[in-house]
């Protein structure tokens, strides 16, 4: 439950001069089952969203349309991911702060998670987060 666990995963496209199509199933293409669906649009220029760490929680974000950078903290390391195609997804564990910004106009961000919306899943202020890590890890 590290940075290192967390990493982007190529999905599958099928290419067709119709429309390309890419599918994502559990346990194959990411290792949880899907539990709940969210999405992020209309985001404003220079809006960030995130500013959290899941306790439980593995999500897959994927850029449906546009781009975003996602900025993620273990504690120990940063790493940031510019994620601009549909048919990549950024798998993050639990217990990795996450900041999504740099979002391009008209972008959709995608994000598949493995439990349902849960506010005591949450950890919203970093110090806390910080602090709770060498209990929890
Ligand atoms: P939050 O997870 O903080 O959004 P982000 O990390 O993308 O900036 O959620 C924002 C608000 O939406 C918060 O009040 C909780 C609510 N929410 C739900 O009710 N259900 C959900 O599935 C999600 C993701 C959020």
């Amino acid at each position: 439950m590290s940075l290192a666990d967390c990493h982007i995963t190529q999905l599958p496209k099928i290419a067709d001069p119709r429309g390309n199509l890419t599918f994502v199933e559990g346990h194959r293409h990411l290792p949880f089952d899907i539990k709940r669906v969210y999405y992020l649009y209309d985001v404003p220029g220079g809006a960030e969203r995130g500013g959290h760490a899941h306790k439980e929680l593995r999500e897959l974000i994927i850029a449906m349309s546009g781009s975003f950078d996602v900025l993620l903290d273990d504690g120990k390391e940063k790493r940031s991911f510019h994620l601009n195609r549909s048919y990549y997804g950024l798998y993050v564990c639990p217990l990795v702060w996450r900041e999504l910004n740099n979002f391009s106009s008209g972008s959709v961000c995608l994000v598949l998670a493995s439990e349902l919306y849960s506010e005591t899943d949450y950890y919203r202020d970093y110090q806390q987060f910080l602090t709770a890590l060498p209990q929890v890890r």
